[in-house]
């Protein structure tokens, strides 16, 4: 056995260990609070895990006789998801295609990684767009499509997503890349009562002028239009529905696929299935990760325009394991869970309460701006990075756990079992981290 005292620096012998100085106890932890048991303390879990974890620890269905048989003999075994089939598969993809898969999106895709996700879902705008073109042969030269997207944009570290991805250079520095077009984002700001207090619909014009150049220099095929809903290591930039309006007009005109990474945003954490359903507007295709556990895409009929679409062509888009049998069966147990639970309900009404406090705070004066989110989303702005850096660096001190969000904000990504006391809890200790 390793003594929890001893794990950081056991994994620091044989690779870099930075992480939060905790160690989780994955026995201990329970609903929003992770338990250290190198130190025997508990830390108010606001970043679960990367946005990834949403039920709160050893929630009681965890613990269910026969959840547990089926997880442990798909962990036992590690099938190759993408060619053989397993009813315990089965069982995964028909929850997560007529419970979470909105209507009007009949294919379905499945991958280990949110980068991969986001990698597939341009492979998949790449071959419609090389065929809509008339290239058919895989001998057609295709080094002219593009994607368009966007500064301040978060989409992973694969191969295409490092070319998409600009938020810190130490991510994407040094590594070759494709130089694909890139507009500026419109963010909202707001002020602290929540109303819009930027010129956004000015900013929305410069962008959609941005993206009618992009799609008139006759340089690059634009494949498609990529963006996250809501920009989320890029700041936790928020967009008006009429942007994502624009967009899709273009996309609908210049024969492009309007794509969303929903990577950070989907599976229930803006408080609907998916972000997008709040703006109304509808994309072609979704990529997801992170809470859902499993990662991958799905996508409208707008990829039957060409005949041999990647859905339909066997081997286009593939991998080994097509995403992993544990997932699959953790993730249909959240999706019991949460649609159960109702907690995708919960976790809204508790952003809310969040929000609530952080905006009181901005009102009486105290040094935080932006206060902005939606359910599990909640961000606010410092005045400066080292501001910021101090302010998550005490909230740690305090025993809150949080995340760095663009050059100087703050964001939480809420645990849906959180209470109203577990957030006032929280909201003392912000009061007390900011600047004085
Ligand atoms: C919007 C978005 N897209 C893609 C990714 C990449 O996901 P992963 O780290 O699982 O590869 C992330 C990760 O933070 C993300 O936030």
């Amino acid at each position: 056995m390793i003594h929890p005292t001893q794990v950081h620096q056991t994994l620091r012998r044989h690779q870099l260990a930075d992480g939060l100085p905790v160690v989780f106890d994955l026995e201990r932890s329970e609903g929003a609070w992770l338990f250290d048991s190198r130190t025997g303390q508990k830390y108010l879990d606001l970043f679960t895990c990367f946005a990834s974890w949403p039920v709160g620890y050893n929630h009681p269905r965890m613990a269910e006789r026969e959840f547990l048989s089926e997880l442990t003999r798909a962990a036992a075994c590690n099938p190759s998801n993408s060619d053989l089939y397993t009813v315990e598969m089965a069982r995964f993809v028909e929850a997560f295609a007529t419970r979470v898969t909105p209507a009007g999106f009949p294919y379905n895709f499945w991958v280990s990684g949110g980068a991969l996700a986001v990698e597939n879902g341009i492979k998949v705008a790449f071959d419609w767009k090389a065929q809509k073109l008339g290239r058919m042969s895989f001998d057609d030269d295709c080094d002219d499509l593009g994607i368009l997207h966007f500064r301040q944009a978060f989409h992973g570290r694969s191969g295409y997503t490092l070319s998409l991805t600009n938020t810190d250079p130490l991510k994407t520095g040094l590594f070759p890349k494709f130089r694909w077009p890139r507009i500026d984002p419109p963010s909202i700001e707001f002020d602290a009562y929540g109303q819009i207090a930027n010129d956004v619909a000015a900013l929305e014009a410069r962008s959609l002028s941005q993206a009618r150049a992009v799609f008139a220099d006759k340089r690059w095929k634009i494949a498609a239009i990529l963006i996250e809903p809501m920009q989320g290591e890029g700041g936790d930039n928020h967009f008006r529905p009429e942007f994502l309006a624009g967009l899709r007009e273009l996309a609908d005109q210049e024969q492009a696929l309007l794509i969303l990474d929903e990577v950070q945003t989907g599976f229930f954490g803006a408080g609907t299935a998916w972000m997008w359903q709040q703006k109304g507007v509808p994309p072609d295709v979704v990529c997801f990760g992170k809470k859902s556990q499993i990662c991958g895409v799905y996508s409208s009929r707008r990829v039957e325009e060409v005949k041999q679409h990647a859905f339909a062509r066997a081997g286009r888009i593939n991998s080994t394991w097509g995403g992993s049998l544990c997932d699959m069966v953790r993730s249909r147990q959240l999706i019991d869970i949460i649609l159960g639970e109702r907690l995708h309900e919960r976790v809204a009404a508790a952003g809310e309460r969040l929000l609530a406090g952080l905006r009181r705070m901005a009102q009486s004066g105290r040094s935080l701006s932006n206060v902005r989110g939606v359910a599990s989303l909640i961000a606010f702005t410092l005045a400066t990075p080292a501001d910021r850096d101090q302010t998550l660096a005490r909230l740690q001190e305090q025993r809150v756990l949080a995340l760095k969000s663009g050059e100087r904000a703050i964001r939480f990504r809420l645990p849906f079992v959180l209470s109203d006391a577990d957030i006032d809890w929280a909201l003392e200790r912000v009061e007390s981290s900011l600047p004085k």
